[in-house]
């Protein structure tokens, strides 16, 4: 039997191992696991239709039967003090923290993000862990403030992205006013792959540019209707016979306009983050879903190299190697372990296999790890890259962790963002000094806050991302540490990462003295200076112009 030769000319050998050895065999089915894997993440603003539309992806993998399956893990309005609600949240986002189902033979990994603008920070990890996401947009709203803020994160990391804007049966901002949007806020270089045939009330489908057909909306409320027409001439009467005159000449005029104006497809483009494709949808109608979802496992990248302090990893690399970017706390509080939530790099991921903890130079088992699917996790034996297993954990792990088959090579890329509130954390039970400390310590490595040490006197500041944070904190400390802690606040504007040219020289010395006050040490022992105010900063920032302030802690 020969081997399969493919368009490009190219041999398949994926395709081929019926005589071949043992060996090479098995090294073409990891090949081809690794070339069927998409992971990816879905951002957008609260209530865009991020839940609805994993829901309706994973009702086309078959992974769910039946809608409303899918449970949102937002915070309810007005949940602040309500801690029944944060973990009825937690216990959501511990069932969604993954989600994988099979679409036409690829393996989809959804990694859940967060949408709470108070739980950034986990989205911002998670982020780490994607190949690619999908960027949800209310078509009545545009782009709202965390989508800036999450699509910012992706840019920086040229991260390639889908747009997808929703709720199309809705009357909304007009198709080209929200591309400009999209282009001018989210600094993104816009393609439409497809384009809407009215809007709201209007609404008659959509024009899918990526296939040449039509879809048309039945518009019968929530019923998942569609009927998918191949349209071979723009100019044709059949297209005025199916959508009529005045809008099949709209249609015809915006889409010349949209060749005219925006760039042709270009993959490359898209995967190196340089080009991002627009779909338009209504994920609760099931409408334009199936179309992205074509697109996506035809464009979006399978598992790419991830870069280590010391080289280039790439996933096809035989020795397995991975990150953990979520840890998560178990719900029973007598059950002290949590769950490590690890990104497979490179290689095979095995049970019961010993790997290197690198940053404790440690060898570990794994008895039990967890692969996910759909809102299921069960024991696998064996994973691979694009992958999530979940680890029990009795407090080994960090978040940023590496785990490697005993090379010694450490992820980077899990910075940590000046928080926005700060306050000062006391002990308010005195004979629970050890629990507390532990407390803060276990759940500063899952990255619930940042923990500060001051220099001048050793008082721990606790800096997060939102003031719910505090609660649960609090809350989590007493019930699962037994420890009491009380706040106090304190005037903090920004956390800044120092860095010195020259750590010896007059100018650094004389900053550390005369700022002492304001510095301390975060958690990896690195030097913050916490300005109280803009001003102060920029001040600061004046003085002292050999040294550099950085916003996160990874600028090295
Ligand atoms: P999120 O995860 O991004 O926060 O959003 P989610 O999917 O929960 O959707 C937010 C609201 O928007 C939901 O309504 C949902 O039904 C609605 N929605 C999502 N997609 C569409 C769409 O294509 N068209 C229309 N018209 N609405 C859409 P809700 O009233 O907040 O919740 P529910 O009671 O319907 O569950």
């Amino acid at each position: 039997m020969n081997p399969i030769k493919t368009k490009n000319g190219t041999y398949d050998f994926l395709n081929y191992g019926v005589s071949l050895h043992p060996f090479k065999k098995d090294n073409m089915s990891f090949l081809k696991e690794i070339q069927r894997r998409r992971t990816f993440g879905i951002i957008s603003h609260p209530d865009a239709g991020k839940t609805t539309l994993t829901e309706k992806l994973l009702l086309f993998g078959g992974a769910i039967q039946e809608a409303g399956a899918v449970k949102s893990n937002k915070i309810k309005k007005g949940a602040t003090s309500d801690f029944m609600e944060i973990e009825r949240q937690r216990g959501i986002s511990v069932a969604t923290s993954v989600l994988a189902f099979e679409y036409k033979g690829i393996k989809i990994n959804i990694l859940d993000t967060p949408g709470h603008k108070d739980f950034a920070e986990d989205t911002y990890r998670t982020l780490t862990a994607v190949d690619s996401v999908i960027v949800v947009i209310d078509v009545a709203k545009g782009v709202e403030e965390q989508t800036e803020k999450l699509v910012e994160v992706c840019r920086m990391r040229n991260i390639p992205m889908i747009v997808f804007i929703n709720k199309l049966d809705r009357e909304g901002k007009d198709a080209f006013d929200l591309l400009d949007e999209v282009e001018q806020k989210l600094g993104l270089t816009v393609c439409p792959l497809s384009f809407p045939i009215g809007m709201g009330y209007d609404f008659k489908g959509i024009y899918n540019i990526w296939e040449n057909n039509i879809n048309l909306f039945s518009g019968d409320g929530r019923k998942n209707i569609e009927e998918t027409i191949e349209i071979s001439d723009l100019q044709s009467e059949e297209l005025v016979k199916l959508i009529g005159n005045n809008p099949a000449n709209i249609l015809r005029e915006n889409l010349e306009l949209v060749e005219g104006i925006y760039p042709q497809f270009d993959k490359q483009a898209y995967l190196k983050g340089n080009l991002q494709p627009i779909f338009f949808g209504s994920a609760l109608n099931n409408f334009g879903v199936r179309e992205l979802l074509d697109c996506f496992i035809e464009i979006a990248p399978k598992p790419r190299p991830k870069q280590s302090e010391e080289r280039l990893i790439n996933p096809d690399e035989k020795s397995f190697s991975g990150f953990v970017f979520k840890i998560h706390a178990n719900m029973d509080p007598n059950h002290r372990d949590r769950l490590a939530f690890v990104k497979i790099v490179s290689g095979k991921f095995e049970r019961n296999k010993p790997y290197l903890h690198v940053r404790n130079n440690k060898k570990m088992k794994f008895s039990s790890p967890n692969a996910f699917f759909a809102e299921k996790k069960e024991i696998v034996d064996v994973s691979y890259p694009g992958d999530i297993v979940g680890l029990h954990d009795t407090g080994n792990f960090k978040i940023g962790d590496t785990l490697t088959e005993g090379e010694a090579i450490n992820y980077r890329g899990i910075p940590s963002f000046s928080p926005e509130h700060f306050r000062y954390i006391n002990n308010a039970d005195p004979l629970k000094s050890k629990q507390l400390y532990k407390g803060i310590d276990q759940l500063m490595d899952e990255g619930v806050a940042q923990l500060f040490t001051l220099q001048l006197n050793g008082r721990k500041v606790i800096g997060t991302v939102g003031a719910l944070q505090y609660e649960v904190i609090q809350y989590r400390l007493e019930h699962e540490y037994g420890a009491k802690c009380s706040y106090e606040n304190l005037n903090v504007h920004k956390a800044c990462w120092i860095e010195a040219e020259d750590e010896k020289s007059e100018e650094y010395q004389d900053f550390l003295r005369v700022k002492q006050r304001f510095l301390a040490k975060d958690k990896q022992n690195q030097l913050v200076f916490l300005a109280d105010s803009p001003f102060s900063l920029q001040m600061t920032q004046q003085k002292y112009p050999s040294i550099k302030f950085h916003f996160t802690s990874e600028f090295k």
